[in-house]
């Protein structure tokens, strides 16, 4: 008798990866470098599989790297938890489109991951997925901030002091029940959208905080390798 694959969760994770990480300095597309000799894509996907909520995993890989990514997930993901590769978009907004389309529909609740936050832990995908399927439309991890923001002009002259209290330090996963996102997106694209949480902010949508995670760091410039590998994050790259 063969046991049959338990069953994952209700959760699609759509995890756009097909930016260049031109800001990382010259090499391959930023979700493929290495950091202790494992991809940064790599370590998302560990830590997607110790989720228990996630059923299903969509990449979007850059359009000349599909091929790349698609060996590397299925080298890493085990059958029970599936996974699509797509070509991601020219910019992020349009790769989380195209993973979007790709997420099967019986999925009602879907978080958007970036490849970059690689080290994101499975309670922080638990904690934005919890979130959803209990009470919000829309639910983003943030942090405090610890430095003084100001806002400044074109001159370079600061036009006012925010107050530290009010501001959050954002971060992903960000949730979202998919009907909202799917709608988001339908209202075209947003030039000053950094994130998927402004385009439902679009709609009028309340968006719920729940606590983040220092380990879910944006690897953004060669510093930020460095501080992932001080605090200790790539240690599963030396597990067997
Ligand atoms: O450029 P930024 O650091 O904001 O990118 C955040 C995430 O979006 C990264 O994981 C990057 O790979 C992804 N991205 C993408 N498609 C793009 C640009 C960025 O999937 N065209």
């Amino acid at each position: 008798v063969t046991a049959q694959p338990r069953m994952r969760g209700d959760v699609a994770v759509l995890v756009p990866a097909a930016g260049l990480g031109t800001r990382l300095g010259p090499g391959a597309p930023k979700a493929l470098r290495h950091l202790a000799g494992v991809p940064l894509l790599t370590y998302v996907l560990r830590r997607l599989v110790k989720a228990p909520s996630v059923g299903h995993v969509v990449v979007a890989a850059p359009v000349d790297g599909v091929d790349a990514v698609r060996a590397m997930v299925i080298d890493e993901l085990p059958p029970q938890l599936p996974v699509d590769v797509v070509a991601g978009g020219p910019t992020r907004q349009e790769s989380v489109a195209a993973a979007l389309a790709a997420a099967p529909a019986r999925f009602g609740i879907v978080l958007v991951h970036d490849a970059a936050r690689a080290f994101a832990p499975p309670d922080l995908f638990e904690r934005v997925a919890s979130a959803v399927r209990e009470a919000h439309e829309a639910v983003i991890p943030v942090l405090p901030v610890v430095d003084t923001i100001k806002r400044v002009d074109d001159a370079g002259h600061v036009v006012s002091t925010m107050r530290r209290t009010q501001l959050r330090v954002v971060q992903t996963p960000q949730g979202f029940r998919r009907a909202v996102l799917e709608a988001a997106h339908r209202c075209g694209p947003a030039a000053d959208a950094t994130d998927d949480a402004a385009l439902v902010e679009r709609l009028g949508v309340t968006v719920h905080c729940v606590v983040g995670s220092e380990a879910a760091l944006k690897i953004t410039r060669p510093v930020d390798l460095l501080i992932a590998e001080a605090m200790g994050l790539a240690t599963d790259a030396r597990q067997p």
